[in-house]
């Protein structure tokens, strides 16, 4: 699958099916992330692998219930780590780190459409309570929380602005 199919065929998924997720797969899952663009190429996030039940149940309980969440197989947390690249951008490193763990975030979606699995981009709505759930270190502040397993539903695809609304030529 070329990058543009796969970018088209990506719709968030928030139902799954009990089955595993490969490690060979999610091996070459963590690996898109590690190839992921970022500030200074200082990498200043940390992703979180959860497979424990509680923990996904807390996760889905700092994400504002969503429940859903913790059906997945695999749940992957994406935590900023400002610390890493604040010596070189001090205190633009808080939104740089965010930047890194988005771009991370990206990377994955992408690589899990190519190898069949679908996830969902959940917002850790309450950080110290995603933090406890899976016992963060740290200076590991929960940005985004991303259940990733196969897909149980096909939703039908979300509708976009039209480009002239978001395209600014000069
Ligand atoms: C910053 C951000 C936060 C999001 N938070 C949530 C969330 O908490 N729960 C959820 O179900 N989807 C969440 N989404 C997914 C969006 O709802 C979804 O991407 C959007 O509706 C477009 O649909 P699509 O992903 O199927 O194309 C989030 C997406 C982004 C980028």
């Amino acid at each position: 699958m070329n990058v543009i199919k796969a970018i088209n065929k990506r719709q968030s998924i928030r139902a799954y099916q009990q089955k595993e997720v490969e490690p060979e797969k999610l091996e070459a899952i963590l690996s898109a992330a590690n190839r992921a663009p970022s500030a200074g190429n200082l990498q200043a996030y940390q992703i979180y692998v959860i497979r424990k039940e509680e923990m996904k149940q807390k996760l889905a309980e700092a994400a504002a219930g969503q429940n859903f969440l913790a059906q997945a197989p695999v749940v992957l947390v994406f935590c900023s780590v400002p610390e890493r690249s604040k010596e070189k951008y001090g205190e633009k490193s808080v939104v740089y780190a965010m930047q890194d763990a988005c771009a991370a975030v990206c990377n994955v979606m992408l690589a899990a459409v190519e190898l069949g699995l679908g996830t969902c981009w959940v917002d850790a709505v309450i950080e110290t309570l995603a933090a406890k759930a899976i016992n963060a270190k740290n200076g590991h502040i929960p940005e985004v929380i991303l259940p990733i397993g196969y897909p149980a539903e096909k939703p039908p695809y979300t509708t976009r602005r039209e480009l002239s609304d978001i395209v600014t030529e000069v």
